[in-house]
């Protein structure tokens, strides 16, 4: 593999800003100094742009059958989508099915994505049930398979839900293996019976959907979640966190010195319920779970990434088209698929909304969209941050241009953009997974299959040394 130095940039870390040139070899970052010898190496001119590591999406939904239909965004759109907008690494959640073996589970999702993904992957793995089967393949899924987080579902109910026993057991398994347990926290009871009330009341638009999941369900179930991790003195994370309730509660667990961590998502830093009132059934394109909340909400959301309440950023990506998929929930809002594009604009989003109002500083940014996650989900130091040994997973980022986000131009399989007309600045210009490009001046030269499957670390290990200085 041939060298390359990359010039002339701005080197951000969730630490550092500084002017400096990045040699890389095979694949890693084998040197960073200033007016380093470039020869016999492709140089790639960063002037004007900040280089910072490649952003890692925790929270990926791609190729995923749900709500009578599958996601549009398979491994290979997605992860185009994804590295566009300047995500080096995803973490996709492997669903299971009760009674069947993880290990067979987990083989569909490595189908899904071999050949396909563009740039690296691992998964996190959903835990509906806990029985001897389950507890005697756990220890296996962590070893053999490095997947060291694990879904619990507390919505859904009737499809993914799953009560408070296998959470609280899936929390005592986490702790004693070395994984991290994620919660989709809201009430799933409660919103079954909300829903059926409404449509029996005649209430089939879009904006039901989130009339019918409260903030409070999400504030009550997140509390739970809490509660049942400090009975277990286990870990938890907390996902697509919406509303000030639920930041609430993680702050108190946070408080009390709970290992407690805490994601938000792009959709509900900028846009609000009122979106699922647009006429013509256009409300459909915002219906996801937890749903947007009210406008005041924001604010909280914002102060949290900045105060370290909530630490990362995922996408949540979940695409469906407008037509012929959004669109089955016409009459009846419980069957409008849930989940929205989002892979393709969650760095540059955080970028012109965080940074460029100063809501949040670079190097916050940067441990919000790829350091803290790399570090949470045993991917640190190998990816999340620029040192030498590192995987050259890189971001080349202009950030000063000027851009409208838009289906138009989006790499999303999918037929809308959630966000569309809204006015960013920054854009990743080049993007490199392991040392190759896979966008390299805003064009696509990446190839399906180079992405590959990451094994992870055990949730805590770089707590001990030895894991912290072995790179390579
Ligand atoms: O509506 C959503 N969020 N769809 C994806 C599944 C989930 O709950 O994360
Ligand atoms: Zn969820
Ligand atoms: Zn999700």
């Amino acid at each position: 593999m041939m060298t390359k130095m990359v010039k002339n940039g701005i080197i951000v870390t969730a630490a550092d800003i500084y002017e400096a040139d990045l040699l890389i070899q095979d694949g890693k970052i084998a040197m960073i100094g200033r007016n380093l010898d470039e020869s016999g190496a492709e140089v790639i001119d960063a002037k004007g742009c900040y280089v910072f590591p490649g952003g890692i999406d925790p929270h990926t939904h791609l190729d995923m059958p749900f709500g009578g239909t599958v996601t549009k965004d398979d491994f290979e759109s997605g992860t185009i989508a994804a590295a566009f907008g300047g995500t080096t690494t995803i973490i996709d959640f492997c669903l299971t099915n009760k009674g069947e073996p993880l290990k067979k589970a987990i083989e569909t999702w490595h189908n899904k994505a071999t050949g396909k993904a563009v740039i690296d992957y691992g998964f996190h793995l959903m835990i509906s049930e806990i029985t001897d089967e389950v507890l005697a393949e756990l220890p296996k899924v962590i070893e053999e398979e490095g997947i060291t987080s694990f879904k619990v579902f507390m919505a859904y109910k009737n499809v993914f839900q799953a009560d408070d026993g296998t959470l609280y057991r899936t929390l005592v398994a986490a702790k004693e293996l070395g994984a991290l347990v994620m919660v989709h926290a809201e009430n799933g009871d409660v919103i079954d019976y909300l829903t059926k009330k409404a449509l029996e009341d005649g209430h089939t638009d879009p904006i039901y959907h989130a009339l019918t999941r409260p903030p409070e369900l999400e504030g009550e179930a997140t509390g739970r979640a809490c509660q049942l991790t400090e009975l277990a003195d286990s870990q938890l994370y907390v996902v697509h966190v919406s509303c000030a309730q639920a930041v609430e509660k993680i702050a108190e667990a946070r408080n009390k010195g709970l290992n407690v961590w805490g994601e938000t998502c792009p959709q509900y830093l900028v846009l609000d319920q009122s979106y699922l009132e647009k006429p013509n059934f256009e409300g459909a394109k915002y219906v996801w779970s937890p749903p947007l909340r009210e406008k005041w909400h924001q604010e909280v959301l914002w102060n949290a990434l900045k105060n370290g309440q909530l630490q990362t950023l995922g996408s949540d990506q979940c695409s469906f088209d407008f037509k012929g998929q959004k669109e089955l929930g016409r009459g009846d809002f419980t069957k409008i698929p849930n989940g929205g594009p989002i892979i393709e604009d969650r760095v540059s989003i955080l970028f012109s909304e965080g940074v460029k109002k100063g809501r949040i500083t670079l190097n916050q940014f940067v441990d919000i969209i790829s350091t803290r996650i790399a570090k949470l989900f045993g991917l640190f130091p190998k990816k999340g941050t620029i040192a030498v040994g590192a995987d050259a997973d890189l971001v080349i980022f202009d950030p000063t241009v000027e851009r409208v986000i838009s289906a138009e131009t989006h790499h999303m399989a999918v037929d809308y953009n959630p966000f569309e007309g809204m006015k960013v600045t920054g854009e990743p210009v080049s993007v490199l997974c392991r040392g190759e490009f896979v966008v390299r001046d805003k064009q696509f030269v990446g190839k399906p299959g180079y992405g590959q499957y990451v094994k992870r670390a055990k949730y805590g290990a770089l707590m001990a040394d030895q894991d912290v200085v072995k790179m390579s």
